[in-house]
């Protein structure tokens, strides 16, 4: 990392990161979310300013304290996080995705706490807006668009698919099924789609492969 630190090669980029999960409340006191513990996100944000660039971080809530010298947005909802990163992103030239954001949040939230009672509880969940999509399909030709794909079987099919239907320059696939890797690890082992390659890096700490994936990305010549 030392190497990194003195390159300073990302000086004058704007870069837009989202990590975390997100919150969807069900009344006052209950929300729906995911494992996602933001190491990755966070690892991205902070390889990135200490290589010169702007950058901003939208994240939900995590247990992390945000990087040094970033731009930080505090979100707790796929809503409110998909109005951040609509305000933010024009001036960025490259956006990294790596939150999981809830698919799916309750139709109605319940402005009181609900009461508990003998028989089931049904909470009725809607989609939510898939902001990687939407931004990706908006995006000018100079600006640069990744993803992550989050899957815990066909990694790389799914990954593939996602690389095509989100419109996104590249997907970095993470096979969360993998023991002591992904959601929450310190770890991860990744494999970086393109519409002509696939590129897989060994297993190593989210800080290296944060560092990894911005001279990927700088090295493919499209930043
Ligand atoms: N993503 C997003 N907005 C959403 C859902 C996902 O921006 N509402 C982004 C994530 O940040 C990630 C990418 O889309 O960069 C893929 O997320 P993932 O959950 O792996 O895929 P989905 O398309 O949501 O499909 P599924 O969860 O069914 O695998
Ligand atoms: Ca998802």
């Amino acid at each position: 990392v030392l190497k990194e630190l003195s390159k300073k090669d990302l000086t004058g980029k704007n870069i837009l990161i989202t990590a975390g999960p997100t919150r969807e409340a069900i009344d006052p006191v209950r929300f729906i979310s995911n494992n996602s513990s933001g190491k990755m996100g966070y690892a991205l944000a902070k390889a990135a300013a200490y290589r010169g660039a702007d950058v901003t971080l939208i994240s939900g809530p995590t247990a992390l304290t945000p990087p040094v010298g970033v731009n930080y947005i505090a979100v707790k909802t796929a809503a409110e996080m998909k109005t951040e990163v609509d305000n933010n992103f024009s001036k960025s030239d490259i956006t990294i995705m790596a939150a999981a954001v809830a698919d799916y949040r309750p139709l109605q939230t319940n402005s009181e706490k609900l009461k508990k009672s003998t028989g089931n509880l049904k909470v009725e969940l809607t989609r939510t807006t898939d902001i990687l999509a939407e931004i990706a399909k908006n995006k000018r030709k100079d600006q640069l668009v990744v993803g992550f794909a989050a899957e815990s079987q066909n990694l790389l099919a799914n990954a593939q698919k996602k690389l095509e239907e989100k419109a996104a320059d590249f997907i970095i696939a993470n096979d969360i099924s993998l023991p002591d890797l992904g959601f929450g690890s310190n770890n991860n082992k990744i494999t970086i789609l393109t519409g002509e390659s696939k590129t897989t890096l060994p297993v190593q700490s989210k800080e290296k492969l944060a560092h990894k994936i911005f001279d990927y990305l700088i090295d493919s010549g499209r930043k």
